[in-house]
């Protein structure tokens, strides 16, 4: 297997996947041990309603597949973000690597990456620097990885040439998602390029989902330039408007 992303939700997934193993072994106990056929109907019944609580979450473990990218997204994005040999690119909420593997191939060799992320292996099991490093590697990228919080990036102002936020903002309070694109500002240089990969799921439950991530990046002092959308997912790339335009008159 040439990645292997770890196993995202896992918790919340083994519960319930626990939860629809229990009536499954009762139910093949109560088989084995029942006389009559009622009692037999009734290991059935059990069984039956295991495998349906079963199926949600296997499903949804294995869309991706731990081992699998769903690269066109990132590619699209990585496309829209014309990175050059000499950029320095830098993924927050890299993760295991997906983002970075997805990011690679739009990306010429050379090119500087920096992976960050708070490496909680409670989302992700398995999540660490060394599986972000070797994914990473396997895509024919040489990264930095670095243990950080997006909303406090361990780097100077205009450190960075490109900044991605893939699928990141959306598992984050509102206030740290917000403190995160201020960040991605403050670290961008002022020819910089900022992606986001999003969910259209925003923090309010009565904010618009197509235009809660636009507005996020505006709002934190970005003009986008260009922007799409690719098997659910939304994606922008943005400038970071010069700070004299983002001052009070
Ligand atoms: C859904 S994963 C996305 C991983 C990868 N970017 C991708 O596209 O698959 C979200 C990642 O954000 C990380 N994360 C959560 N809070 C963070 C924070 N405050 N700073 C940096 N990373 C954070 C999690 O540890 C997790 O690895």
């Amino acid at each position: 297997m040439r990645y292997y992303f770890g196993i995202y939700h896992w918790q919340r997934r083994f519960r319930r996947i626990l939860g629809g193993v229990a009536p499954i072994v009762l139910g093949v106990l109560l088989w084995r041990l029942a006389r009559r056929n009622h009692l037999r109907v009734a290991a059935l019944g059990l069984v039956f309603v295991g495998g349906r609580r079963i199926r949600g979450p296997i499903r949804s473990m294995l869309d991706p597949p731990p081992w699998d990218v769903r690269r066109e997204k990132y590619e699209q994005l990585a496309m829209a973000l014309s990175i050059s040999e000499d950029d320095r690119l830098l993924d927050i909420g890299c993760g295991t690597g997906r983002s970075l593997v997805g990011l690679a191939d739009g990306l010429p060799s050379g090119t500087a990456v920096i992976g960050l992320d708070v490496f909680d292996d409670r989302v992700i099991l398995g999540n660490g620097p060394r599986l972000a490093a070797r994914n990473a590697r396997a895509a024919g990228l040489d990264p930095a990885i670095v243990a950080g919080d997006a909303a406090r990036l361990p780097f100077e102002e205009h450190a960075m040439d490109a900044v991605t936020a893939c699928r990141v903002l959306h598992d984050l309070p509102r206030t740290d998602a917000e403190a995160a694109l201020e960040e991605c500002y403050r670290v961008l240089s002022p020819n910089g390029r900022l992606g986001v990969l999003e969910l259209p799921l925003p923090h309010d439950a009565d904010a618009e989902p197509d235009t809660y991530w636009r507005t996020r990046i505006v709002d934190a002092g970005f003009t986008v330039t260009a922007s799409g959308t690719d098997g659910g997912y939304l994606w922008y790339v943005a400038t970071p408007e010069p700070v004299s335009s983002r001052e009070p008159a």
